[in-house]
């Protein structure tokens, strides 16, 4: 599986400011005769801190990478817990299977969390490489596929090296989407699709509260979009590490304005108001 990983890493030299981590145990790449750091199983390839040397600098992973630090462990046993985040995740994992379908190759898995979507492109046909900036989630999900600590504003990836990519449950959690969904457009063949799956900002966002019979309770502030902190948000995961809300118009635009074409639009999860906002996305 290695192999197949190292056929799709970028070289770095042709993308400015990605680094070599601190780290000094390197794998080799044979394909571009370099040697790329190599810890704990995976992959090492983030981005350098502005000004600084592009090779061995001290890496900058902001906010998002420490939000998901140290929860590894319990954030894999909710999302597969049924009382808690598990329905939520099954329904997310149910429209993913329906929306990439059958078929072979690569699949990146963006922002994968603990790999927990993996068994579901693997069903399907796929190999699944997951990209993440939480060390701490990766080192579960390297179990599950092989993975590569990265960002999703700075892929690791060659351009036009996948046909197919998804990511589930991050855009709430993806500090740049638009630099993100740039990113993925780039990465994917002519022809490949991006599956995006995520919480649906109108009626699971930051600013729905969910009330006892299905009843939602609208509050101020949906139009805007930005950070809300975990201390103001109730939720399994958000009350941890807060989220980034956008309106919905917002998260479909930023993936047209990358040059995307929307295929099809999925509005899914338990009860009668949708609690998820599915993307099918193409690049033509
Ligand atoms: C809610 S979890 C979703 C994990 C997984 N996709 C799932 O279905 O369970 C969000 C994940 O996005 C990762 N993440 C946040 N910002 C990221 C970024 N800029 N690039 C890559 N991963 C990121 C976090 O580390 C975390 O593992």
């Amino acid at each position: 599986m290695l192999d197949i990983l190292q056929n799709i890493l970028a070289d770095p030299s042709d993308k400015g400011n990605l680094i070599w981590n601190e780290e000094r145990q390197v794998a080799h790449n044979p394909r571009l005769g370099l040697d790329y750091p190599f810890q704990n199983g995976f992959f090492h390839l983030t981005k350098g801190e502005a000004g600084k040397s592009p090779i061995f600098s001290k890496p900058n992973l902001g906010i998002s990478k420490a939000r998901y630090e140290g929860l590894a462990e319990w954030y894999d046993s909710v999302m597969q817990d049924g009382q808690n985040r598990g329905d939520l995740a099954n329904s997310a994992y149910s429209i993913l299977r329906s929306l990439l379908g059958k078929g072979e190759g690569i699949v990146l898995d963006i922002g994968c969390g603990t790999g927990l979507a993996a068994e579901i492109s693997k069903e399907l046909g796929y190999e699944p490489i997951g990209v993440d900036l939480s060390q701490d989630q990766l080192r579960i999900a390297s179990k599950r596929l092989p993975v590569v600590l990265g960002d999703s504003a700075e892929l690791p990836i060659s351009d036009s090296s996948v046909r197919s990519a998804y990511s589930t449950f991050t855009t709430t959690d993806w500090e740049n989407l638009e630099k993100s969904a740039k990113e993925i457009f780039r990465v994917l063949a002519p022809g490949g699709r991006y599956v995006d799956i995520g919480v649906h900002p109108c009626f699971y966002g930051a600013f729905s509260e969910p009330l006892s019979e299905g009843e939602i309770l609208q509050k101020p502030g949906y139009n805007q979009s930005r950070f809300v902190e975990p201390n103001i948000l109730k939720g399994t995961v958000r009350s941890k590490v807060g989220a980034w809300h956008r309106p919905i118009s917002d998260v479909i635009n930023t993936f047209l304005s990358a040059g995307f074409k929307l295929i099809k639009v999925v509005e899914g999860g338990q009860g009668d108001l949708p609690q998820l906002l599915a993307l099918s996305l193409l690049k033509e």
